[in-house]
Parts: C-alpha cells; sequence; structure tokens
C-alpha cells in the first residue's frame, strides 16, 4: 500500500482557499493509501513567535480536520513536534544540503520580500520539509503547485544521501501536485491568501461571514445590465459551492440582466453557510474538547514515531552517527 503523507503549516486558521485547494483533497484521499498527516508546528515557528497562537491554531486546525470529516481511525494524524526523528534527520540532510541550493528556492525569498525575517529557520525550511517526507518512506505527497520546488529539493537530498552512503536508505517519493483546483479568488479578487488579508474563513459565520461577502470586489454592473459569471469573483466562488444545475441557473440569471451582484452575493452567502453547517456544528462541539484532539494526536504520534524509527535507525547507522543510550 502506498504512503501518502502532507503537512498542514498552523500559521493561522483556515480559509476556503485551503479547502478547495488542500484540505479537501487530503481528506478525500484517505482511502487510497496509508494517509499520514501532520501538524508542521516547526515550520509553523518559523514565521510566528507567539506561544498562545500557535497553541491555538495547531490544536484549532487538528479541530478543523476533524470536523471537516477526517476520519482519524483511517489515517495517522499527528504533530510534527511529536516525532523527534524529524529534526534528527533534518540536521543529517542539512550537512549534506549546498548552501546554493537553498540559495535558489523562491519560496525563502518570497516570505523575506513579504516581510518576514530572515532567519536560518525559514532558509532552511526546504530540509526539514524534506524529513518531514522522508522519514516515513513516503510515496505520494499531495500538495498545492506552490510546494513543486520544495519537493524537487526533497528528491534531490534523498538521492545525495543515497548516493553519499552507497544505499537505499532513502525513498524519492512522487509529488502530486494538485493542480486541477483552480486558485480560489479572495474578496479583493487576489488570489485568497492570509498575507493579503483578503480571505472568508471555512468557519466564519453570523456578521463577520456576511460583511465579508456582501464586500467581495465586483465591476459596477448596474442591476438590470446583462453580466458575464466567467470573470466574476462571486460567481467564481459560487462555482466551489453551487451543485451544476445551481450553477447553470445563476450562470444564465447574470446572462439574463435584471439579477445584481448583491443577489448573487446573497446566494453565495446561503450556500456557504449550507455548505459547512454540519462541520461547524462538529467544530463547536470539538472546541469544548481539547482532550480528545490531543488522544487523537497522541495516539497519531506513537504510530508515526515507529514508523519514523524504521528509517532512521538503519540512516544513523549508514552515516556513522553513534548512539549510546
Ligand atoms: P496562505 O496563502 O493563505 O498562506 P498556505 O500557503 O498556508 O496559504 O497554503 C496551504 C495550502 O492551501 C497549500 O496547499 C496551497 O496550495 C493551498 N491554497 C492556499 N491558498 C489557496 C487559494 N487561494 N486557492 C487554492 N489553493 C490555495
Ligand atoms: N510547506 C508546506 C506548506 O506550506 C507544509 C509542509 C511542511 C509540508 N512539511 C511538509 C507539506 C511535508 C508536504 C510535506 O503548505
Amino acid at each position: 500500500m502506498k504512503t501518502i503523507l502532507s503537512g498542514i503549516t498552523p500559521s493561522g486558521r483556515p480559509h476556503i482557499g485551503n479547502y478547495f485547494g488542500a484540505i479537501r483533497q487530503h481528506i478525500t484521499m484517505i482511502g487510497e493509501g496509508d494517509a499520514f498527516y501532520f501538524i508542521a508546528n516547526y515550520h509553523a515557528l518559523t514565521s510566528l513567535n507567539d506561544r498562545d497562537r500557535l497553541d491555538e491554531y495547531s490544536v484549532g486546525i487538528a479541530a478543523d480536520y476533524l470536523a471537516l470529516g477526517m476520519d482519524p481511525e483511517k489515517c495517522t494524524f499527528f504533530l510534527q513536534s511529536d516525532v523527534p526523528q524529524v529534526t534528527e534527520l533534518a540536521w543529517i540532510l542539512g550537512a549534506l544540503t549546498p548552501v546554493s541550493l537553498m540559495e535558489k528556492a523562491v519560496a525563502y525569498k518570497d516570505k523575506v520580500a513579504q516581510g518576514l525575517p530572515a532567519n536560518i529557520g525559514l532558509f532552511t525550511y526546504p530540509v526539514l520539509q524534506a524529513a518531514d517526507i522522508l522519514i516515513y518512506h513516503s510515496d505520494v505527497v499531495p500538495v498545492g503547485a506552490d510546494q513543486k520546488q520544495n519537493l524537487e529539493i526533497c528528491r534531490d537530498l534523498a538521492g545525495r544521501f543515497n548516493h553519499v552512503f552507497k544505499g537505499e536508505y532513502l525513498k524519492l517519493p512522487e509529488p502530486f501536485i494538485v493542480e486541477s483546483v483552480a486558485t480560489v479568488p479572495g474578496i479583493d479578487g487576489r488570489k485568497m491568501s492570509k498575507s493579503y488579508n483578503n480571505t472568508i474563513l471555512i468557519f466564519d459565520e453570523g456578521k463577520e461571514l456576511k460583511k465579508k461577502v456582501m464586500s467581495i470586489v465586483t465591476d459596477s454592473r448596474q442591476l438590470e445590465e446583462p453580466k458575464d459569471p466567467g470573470t466574476c469573483n462571486v460567481f467564481a466562488l459560487i462555482k466551489l459551492f453551487a451543485t451544476p444545475v445551481k450553477q447553470a441557473e445563476i450562470a444564465a440569471q447574470y446572462r439574463a440582466g435584471g439579477y445584481g451582484y448583491g443577489h448573487a452575493k446573497k446566494e453565495l452567502l446561503a450556500l456557504i453557510q449550507d455548505y459547512f453547517a454540519e462541520a461547524r456544528d462538529r467544530r463547536r462541539k470539538l472546541e469544548n474538547d481539547r482532550n480528545y484532539i490531543m488522544d487523537v494526536l497522541r495516539e497519531g504520534g506513537r504510530k508515526a514515531r515507529l514508523r519514523a524509527e524504521t528509517v532512521m535507525a538503519p540512516v544513523r547507522e549508514a552515516a556513522g552517527i553513534l548512539r549510546n543510550h
């Protein structure tokens, strides 16, 4: 059975771009192999130095996945920090990583350009990510297109280790780039992203949700005028939530005229509320059950450590790292 692995950085609360671009695929792929999903709290630390928020986001994202339908009995769901072999392997890989390889990484440059402090953790982020993947002998890594280079670096580092220490110690993973999903637009029409402050959160509700939906940017066409659903941000979001029949119906109303953006936004608001209604109920219950969430992650961590050690022991041995305990 193939091992599927992916990580989620707990650097904020997830938005609907994260849901359609990543979370939904993670959950549906569980049946296709032995799935490992972890909360990348060490990665989050490279940009978030606030104890309470890191704690809140880490437990929060776990609650979100569980509320959205992840069955912890059918996969291994855990905290990155519960598997110390990951940071151990990252150090060993780092010793084989040319600085020039990291200097080519675009994600680092992008993040620094966005104003994040240029720390060593951010610079070597792809090495830790490679360790995350290689430590479980992962076969398939479902990620968004923005992670392509990190996966190439991972394959490069696995190849280097195997070459230098002459053996097939680390398995080269196949990237699985989820490109079929169109980029979800934010309320200002740019890519929805927490860095742009233009998100609709999965679990936004009430006034907050309404305010965001009503402020989605549209062109200035009047109520009576025919409109093009193909270029409208509101319609792009409607498409994610509505059935094909409903989409066609709304598209026809756009083209016919006499249907304003206000109508479309109301429709979208109702669709979002309906789509996440059950998950929202489950999320509310989980909010008061930190113990349950920690139990799930603890059990996942136990399983993940067992797997990690089977990969790590021969790696230490191959590299000549002695262990005396
Ligand atoms: P953000 O841009 O908000 O910081 P992340 O970089 O943490 O989001 O992305 C986490 C996952 O969600 C990635 O797999 C990414 O490809 C996906 N994702 C983020 N924003 C979008 C979007 N607007 N549309 C589709 N997928 C997205
Ligand atoms: N860098 C990934 C992101 O920003 C998160 C991540 C960390 C990850 N380690 C990973 C993804 C290992 C896949 C595999 O979305």
